[in-house]
């Protein structure tokens, strides 16, 4: 199963996070949770947070990119779902042997995080494949989908089923 954590402060005026999700949404075995339609007040389930992530075999991490970083939300989700002796450290073994991707929509284009001057997109994704990599998750190649500010709808469409074939390419491989 891959599930979907999905964390777009502002989901009524996405423009690219909605096209992925649309693009996904009817694909078999993959469950979505919106973080910030169920969680309205921050106030987190993290029993039920638990339950999904240990039916899935595939994490997906999916927002648009924020100061550099994640959403507020999707941190807090981190902070508290991935908890001690469950995630890590003394028996926390809950999520050994899954998989994590890191799905993000950037403003800049893929020039911007290239340019030299400020830390490039591999270097932005470091703490986030460092936690992944401490939670005995496999990390895999993240999806990016850059330009959002000035890409038209065809582009965006494009793009999105670029992200549903990943999602199938791996449904493919790991249960083909
Ligand atoms: C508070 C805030 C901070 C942002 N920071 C960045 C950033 O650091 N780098 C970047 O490329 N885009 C940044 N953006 C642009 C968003 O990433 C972009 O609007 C989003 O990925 C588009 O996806 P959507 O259409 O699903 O909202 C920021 C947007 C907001 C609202």
């Amino acid at each position: 199963m891959i599930l979907i954590i999905y964390a777009h402060p502002y989901p009524h005026h996405s423009h690219a996070n909605k096209r992925m999700i649309e693009q996904v949404r009817e694909l078999d075995d993959v469950e979505i949770r919106s973080l910030y339609h169920l969680y309205p007040d921050f106030n987190i389930d993290v029993a039920a947070e638990q339950d999904a992530l240990s039916r899935a075999d595939l994490i997906v991490w999916q927002h648009p990119m924020q100061w550099y970083s994640i959403p507020p939300l999707l941190k807090l989700w981190i902070d508290k779902v991935l908890s001690h002796g469950w995630a890590y450290g003394h028996g926390g073994k809950a999520l050994h042997g899954k998989s994590l991707m890191w799905a993000v929509t950037t403003g800049g284009g893929e020039s911007h995080f290239d340019i030299g001057s400020h830390p490039g997109f591999d270097v932005l994704a470091q703490p986030l494949q460092a936690t992944a990599l401490y939670c005995g998750l496999k990390w895999l190649p993240p999806f990016a989908m850059h330009c959002t500010f000035v890409c038209d709808d065809e582009t965006l469409q494009a793009q999105a089923r670029h992200f549903r074939q990943r999602l199938i390419d791996w449904q493919e491989a790991n249960h083909g």
